[in-house]
This record gives C-alpha cells, sequence and structure tokens, in this order.
C-alpha cells in the first residue's frame, strides 16, 4: 500500500514547534514533502533539518503578511513543484479581560490568526487551481471559538472567524476538487499553554472527560485524515480534538 501522502507537497504554517511540528513530523512519516513556514526562520530551518533534510524545508514568513504568504508558496512550489496541502497553523495569544485588553492586542491576534488563515486559504486555493489537481486545506480553529473564553475575546472571536471562513471557502472550493476543513483542539500540551499559571491549567484539566491534555501528535493524526483521501469526502467540516471536554 502506498503512503497516505504519497510525494504530496504540504505547507505548514507556525510549524517550528508546537501542534506545527508534529504535524510536518506525521506529514513526512507518511510520505509527504513539506515546507515549514513560521515567523523564526532559523527556528524554522533547524526543525526542517531535525526531521529530514531532504525532505523538508524552513522559511521565514509572517501569515499575517500577503507578500510573505505569497512567497511561503512560491518557495514550496520552487523547492518540490507545487503544493497539495496547506495547513494555516500558526498562532499567538495575547489574553486580557476586556477591561484591559488594548487595541493593538486585538489586532495581532485577529491578524495572525484570522487574516492569517484568510491569507494562507486564499493563496493555497490559487496555487492549487492553477495546477488542476485538487487539494486539501486545513485551518486551526480552537474551542475558544467555540464556548467563548474568559480573557480572549480577541482569540475567541479569531478563531470563531476562521470556522466561517473555512466554511466559506468550503463552498467556493468544492468544484476545483480542494477541500477545506478546520480543527478546534482543546488542552495541548504545547510551549503556548506552558504558559499557563498553575491553577488555570488544573481548572481546564477539570472539564475533560478524558482527564488529560492532548499531546499535539493526537491533533497531527487528525490534520493527517483531514488531508488524506481517508477524508475524500468530508469538506466544511469542525472537527473538535478535546478528549471530550465542553462537547
Ligand atoms: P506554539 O506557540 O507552540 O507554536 C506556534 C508557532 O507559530 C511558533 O513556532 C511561532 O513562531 C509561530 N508563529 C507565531 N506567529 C506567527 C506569524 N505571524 N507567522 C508565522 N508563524 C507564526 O503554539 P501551538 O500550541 O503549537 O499552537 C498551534 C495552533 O494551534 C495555533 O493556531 C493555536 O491557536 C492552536 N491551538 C492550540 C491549542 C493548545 O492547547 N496548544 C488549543 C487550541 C488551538
Amino acid at each position: 500500500m502506498s503512503p497516505l501522502l504519497d510525494n504530496k507537497v504540504a505547507v505548514i504554517t507556525g510549524a517550528a514547534r508546537g501542534i506545527g511540528e508534529a504535524i510536518a513530523r506525521l506529514f513526512v512519516e507518511n510520505g509527504a514533502l513539506v515546507v515549514i513556514g513560521d515567523l523564526d526562520p532559523a527556528a524554522a530551518e533547524r526543525t526542517a533539518k531535525e526531521i529530514d533534510p531532504d525532505r523538508v524545508r524552513g522559511f521565514g514568513c509572517d501569515v499575517a503578511d500577503g507578500d510573505q504568504v505569497r512567497a511561503l508558496l512560491g518557495f514550496a512550489k520552487q523547492e518540490f513543484g507545487g503544493v497539495d496541502v496547506m495547513v494555516n497553523n500558526a498562532g499567538i495569544t495575547q489574553d486580557a479581560t476586556l477591561k484591559r485588553m488594548t487595541e493593538d492586542q486585538f489586532d495581532q491576534v485577529i491578524a495572525v490568526h484570522l487574516r492569517g488563515a484568510w491569507l494562507g486559504t486564499r493563496a493555497a486555493a490559487e496555487t492549487m487551481r492553477s495546477q488542476g489537481r485538487g487539494g486539501a486545506i486545513v485551518n486551526m480553529s480552537s474551542i475558544s471559538g467555540k464556548v467563548g473564553f474568559f480573557g480572549q475575546t480577541n482569540y475567541s472571536a479569531a478563531k470563531a472567524g476562521v470556522v466561517g471562513l473555512t466554511k466559506a471557502a468550503a463552498k467556493e472550493l468544492a468544484k476545483d476538487g480542494i477541500r477545506a476543513n478546520a480543527i478546534q483542539p482543546g488542552l495541548i500540551a504545547t510551549d503556548m499553554t506552558r504558559a499557563m499559571p498553575d491553577h488555570i491549567w488544573e481548572s481546564k484539566l477539570a472539564e475533560i472527560p478524558m482527564g488529560r491534555a492532548g499531546e499535539p501528535d493526537e491533533v497531527a493524526k487528525v490534520a493527517l485524515f483531514l488531508v488524506s483521501d481517508l477524508s475524500s469526502y468530508l469538506t466544511g467540516t469542525v472537527l473538535e480534538v478535546t478528549g471530550g471536554r465542553l462537547m
């Protein structure tokens, strides 16, 4: 049997570490060629080399900048001859209550998550359409976009927006054989969540029927499903990867 992503080219943003890195590793194990786009070019290249210097490349890219996102897709075409899979995963948090959140904190989070996912979806769609062999796009939302989290009016708004963007794009792109789906992870153990105070971590754990945080690899496996033929009849869906939290 051939690997699930046999020589497919995947671009993954924010993949120098965390969930994106786990996705890059799993895609390569399943036969893909991968370009890691990350704000930190040195980290992107380091991770690429660590995973597999022949099959992975790193590229510096701010996903909130349209020209840089186009350049990222152009780099993938130049290195590996095309783009079949796009995972818009890059993310930041700037948590604060409404009382304290600055306009800058709101704008930054919307820019990276919502504008970033939109720019990535648009650029990938353009490339995939021109190739005429379909494709698959996965946008990283969050359970925060489903239920709204205290102190995350910016992040919850952006992550809910990612769902709307994904569904609208799925409708537009279906005729070209391009599928678009979203993932809503719950509490996943990465640098982003390790920054949380202990009492908040514990209160989140208490909400999880499975009684533990998820590992980045457990989100990666769902991303693999969504970009492979295993999900050939799925588009515009949102898969929750939460251990049953806030179902
Ligand atoms: P992380 O903080 O470990 O990694 C994020 C990566 O994105 C870093 O390598 C960073 O350099 C990169 N990045 C940040 N801003 C960027 C920009 N403007 N352009 C390009 N790259 C940029 O985060 P983690 O936990 O791996 O999160 C990945 C995605 O999953 C994010 O979209 C996050 O919102 C989402 N998520 C994470 C959850 C968790 O519990 N860790 C839960 C739900 C969603």
